[in-house]
Order: C-alpha cells, then structure tokens, then sequence
C-alpha cells in the first residue's frame, strides 16, 4: 500500500526528530512492503518568516488531502514577542482545529530500562493513557482585552457543550475497554461550572459503560495523586488545557519529556501525530535531540490512521530494545546522538 503523509516539520529540533521517524517509517516499509511518500510544508516560525503567517492556507489544503500528517515541534524564542494570533503555536492550533481532531492520545508509561531516571521512588511502574479533549474549552473560548471597571483587562473563556463532552468521553471509555477498564475523569467541579456540566456528561456515559470502573477527580488532587502514585491511573479524559498540564507532569515521570508520543484523532482516519515536547531552540541543531518521542508517534500513526498494527508494534519493540541496550541521548543516560538513537533503532527493526 502507499500511504501519503503530510511533514509539518517545524522549528527548533523539529526538523532533526521528523527525519529520524520518516526513517524510521521507510525501513518499516521496506520490511512490511509499504511505500510512504512525504510532502514538507510550512507551518510555525518558519512559515512565518517565508509567508508571514504561522499557518499558511495551502499547508491546511495538503494535509486535508493526505492520509496522516507527522508534526515536529513549532516556535522558538525568535517569535516570542509577535500577538498571540501571529505566534507559531498558532499554527498548531489552527490545524488541529481545522482537521477536527478533537481527541488528543497521550499514553504515557515508564519503560523497564528507564526506572532510574524517574524521578520518583516508586513501587509500582506505570502506564497512563491521557485522553485530552483538543478543539475546545480554554484555548478556543472568546478572549479578547478590553477597558474593565478596574481598568485595561484580558480576559480568555472556557467553554464545552454536552456534544463535545460526550464525544471525548466515548473515545476514553472506549479506549478503558481495550486497556486496564479503568477511567479517571478530572475536571475542576468544585468551582467552574463547564467542570460541572463535564462532570454530568460523564455520569450518563458511566452508564453506558457498566464494565468500566470509572471515577472522578479534582484536577489540583490529580496533580498530587501523579507524583505520589502513577500507579492508579489507567486512562485519564480531561479537558484541553487541564489535559495539557497534566500530560507535561506525566511525561517527566517517565524520565525524559522526550519519550513521550501522541495521536490527535477526529472522525476520520486523517490524523496528525506529534511528540508532546516543544522545538527545543537551545538544543537545535546539535544532535542532542532525543527522537524517540517522535518514531513513537509514526508508530501511533501505523496504528490509528493506517490500523498497521503489526508494523506499529515492530518499532515499539525497536524502541524498547534501544533502551534496553542503553543506545539513548544524553537526557536519558545515554551518549548517541539524534542520528546515532535513529540508526540503532533501524538497525534493531
Ligand atoms: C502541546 C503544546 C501546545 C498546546 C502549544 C504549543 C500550543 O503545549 O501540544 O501540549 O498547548 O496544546
Ligand atoms: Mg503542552
């Protein structure tokens, strides 16, 4: 089969880590007999310098006509000082809610060969999969700034309707069935009233889902419950901004926040699949780069966008001898870098 994937490779390290998963993915191809061909388009800092827009419209057009799209990481110090809707993260926002991906796939777990570098002492190991709702609440609610009664004032709005608490609340329950048939659903009931209503929602679902053991958590106690016992929790559905803070806690518990992938899905198979680190500007270019996190996402890609399972799990099983050989960056022990991580792991495959 040939499969047409779409390359947002970004800025900072997004470039290094997008080539050693398109790697990755050709040699997975050689070995399973599928082709994938690669479109490169802008989006993020380096579209803004070449187009002055963070997204620009032709980018939106090609990936709405391929079959995946694998993002590296936008933005950087250089941008930092542009309006909030010209900055490169715009660009992240924009495609996702143009492609309607609205379910965000955050597994996060602590692999065998990495115990060492959590930070914590624990008993148990972990593995987490963080359903974030991705089109909504915060981060797409009315904001603006405005004269207030207390003078200049900004202002940003949440909001979720029952509909897009539903859909996000299937995804995780019907991710719970394939897993541990455990969910936690964290908001912050006991003040926001979207927190309420999300809460609601989940109560009729639970229902429909008796085989799930399901519970609800305060999203400050799920911060804490995170560092004292990982453990606990199987799959976590939350909203887009609590999803995103919780998500950056997890990653460093699995010892490096360059391990960690993700798949933003909607109704389609079209998806885009992108480490949850940013672009890293400090490290660019110097092959420090851990890309592991980003072969992780091709591999989610494989699986949810093309259902190539076998292939999905060959560079899993890839990744975790890497690790159990010590071929890592420095940020997980190791001394290989970007290139060195990608060519053992091709070689494993
Ligand atoms: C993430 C990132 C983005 C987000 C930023 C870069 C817009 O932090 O994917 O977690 O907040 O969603
Ligand atoms: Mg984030």
């Amino acid at each position: 089969m040939k499969y047409k994937i779409a390359l947002l490779k970004g800025d900072g390290i997004g470039p290094e880590i997008v080539d050693s998963a398109t790697r990755v993915l050709d040699k997975t191809g050689e070995k399973f007999g599928h082709e994938f061909i690669y479109n490169s388009l802008p989006a993020g800092g380096n579209a803004i310098d070449k187009y002055g827009i963070p997204l620009p419209e032709e980018t939106v057009k090609e990936c709405l006509a391929s079959d995946s799209v694998l993002l590296g990481a936008v933005g950087g110090p250089k941008w930092d000082n542009l309006p909030g809707d010209k900055r490169p993260e715009k660009a992240l926002l924009g495609i996702r809610k143009a492609l309607g991906l609205y379910s965000n796939l955050r597994p996060a777990k602590l692999y065998n060969a990495l115990k060492d570098y959590c930070p914590l002492r624990l008993n148990n190991a972990f593995d987490i999969l963080i359903v974030r709702e991705l089109t909504g609440g915060i981060y797409f609610g009315e904001s603006g700034r405005r004269m207030g009664i207390n003078g200049y004032e900004a202002f940003d709005t949440e909001c979720y309707s029952e509909p897009e608490i539903e859909r996000i609340g299937r995804v995780a329950f019907e991710a719970a069935r394939k897993r541990n048939k455990k969910i936690t659903s964290i908001d912050k009931a006991n003040v926001l009233e979207s927190s309420r209503l999300w809460r609601e929602t989940m109560h009729k679902l639970k229902n429909e889902y008796k085989d799930i053991e399901y519970s609800d958590m305060l999203v400050d106690n799920a911060a804490m419950q995170l560092v004292r016992n990982p453990s606990q929790f199987d799959v976590i559905v939350t909203s887009n901004m609590f999803g995103d803070i919780l998500s950056d806690e997890a990653s460093q518990l699995t010892g490096s926040i360059g391990m960690l992938p993700s798949a933003s899905l909607g109704i389609s198979s079209l998806g885009l699949y992108e480490p949850i680190h940013g672009s890293a500007p400090d490290i660019a270019g110097q092959g420090k780069a851990n890309p592991i996190a980003t072969i992780l996402s091709a591999a989610m890609m494989l699986k949810y966008s093309f259902n190539l399972n076998d292939e999905s799990e060959c560079i899993e099983n890839a990744v975790t001898k890497a690790l159990d050989n010590g071929y890592t960056t420095p940020d997980i022990g190791g001394s290989l870098n970007t290139v060195c991580v990608t060519d053992k792991i091709i070689e494993l495959l």
